[in-house]
């Protein structure tokens, strides 16, 4: 349902090399949408706690850190405590250890406040795993972008080599698959599709083609409302 009051909120959930955020913020940017990236945010939140040297299984440390944190999104940049820290999200050591921090509750509890605090308005586009089912499950737009772990494994292989990074394309797999399984077996938030999501298998699909796709399934809703 398009809510009379605001814009509408786009939500696209999948698994991790689904294509999701490059599809997410292109459509944002086609439709002049805000673009709320919230896997950055669970990554913000495991850049701090590994800086900090917090021990990552400290749970009890991780809640109290979790519950002091200032987080502030201005221009698709992340600050925590108002340094930006956007460009020190996509290491490997944050990779490693982003799944094990997003199935802590309170963190879940705290990122999801800050989230719908930032789509309350509509006009935005949210990407992430839980946002059909826990963030917005109202959202007048509800997309699962998946793809096989094949071709997820080596869309994620090919951005490595491309930011000239170390990667070897089993070892890549082998991480997909790590973060899938803790991903979907959580039990706070899990990766699931909502009831109401319309699949999109993005496998055999270019870029453009699911933009294309997603935008005109936002004109039917904006019809239908
Ligand atoms: O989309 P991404 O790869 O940047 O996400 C990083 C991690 O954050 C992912 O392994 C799971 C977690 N995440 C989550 O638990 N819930 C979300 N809404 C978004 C991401």
């Amino acid at each position: 349902m398009v809510s009379g009051k605001r814009g509408l909120i786009v939500a696209i959930d999948g698994p991790a090399g689904a294509g999701k955020s490059t599809i997410a913020r292109l459509l944002a940017e086609k439709l002049g949408y805000t673009y709320i990236d919230t896997g950055a945010m669970y990554r913000a939140v495991t850049f701090c706690v590994i800086r900090e040297d917090r021990h990552i299984n400290d749970n009890e440390r991780i809640v109290k850190f979790i519950r002091s944190l200032k987080m502030e999104i201005k221009n698709n940049r992340i600050y925590c405590f108002g340094e930006d820290i956007t460009d020190k999200l996509r290491s490997e050591l944050v990779e490693k250890n982003v799944s094990e921090i997003s199935r802590i509750k309170e963190v879940r509890e705290v990122l999801i406040e800050i989230q719908q605090q930032l789509g309350s308005r509509g006009k935005a586009v949210l990407e992430g795993r839980d946002i059909g089912t826990c963030v917005f499950p109202e959202a007048d737009l509800k997309i699962f972008l998946s793809a096989s772990p094949d071709i997820r494994a080596k869309r994620r292989y090919y951005q490595l080599v491309d930011a000239n990074r170390k990667a070897k394309l089993d070892e890549v797999q082998k991480g997909i698959k790590h973060r899938d399984k803790i991903d979907s077996t959580r039990e706070t938030g899990p990766l699931n599709p909502a009831e109401d999501a319309i699949f999109l298998d993005t496998s055999d699909l270019t870029i453009n083609e699911v933009i294309e796709k997603i935008a005109g399934l936002v004109e039917e809703v904006k019809n239908n409302g």
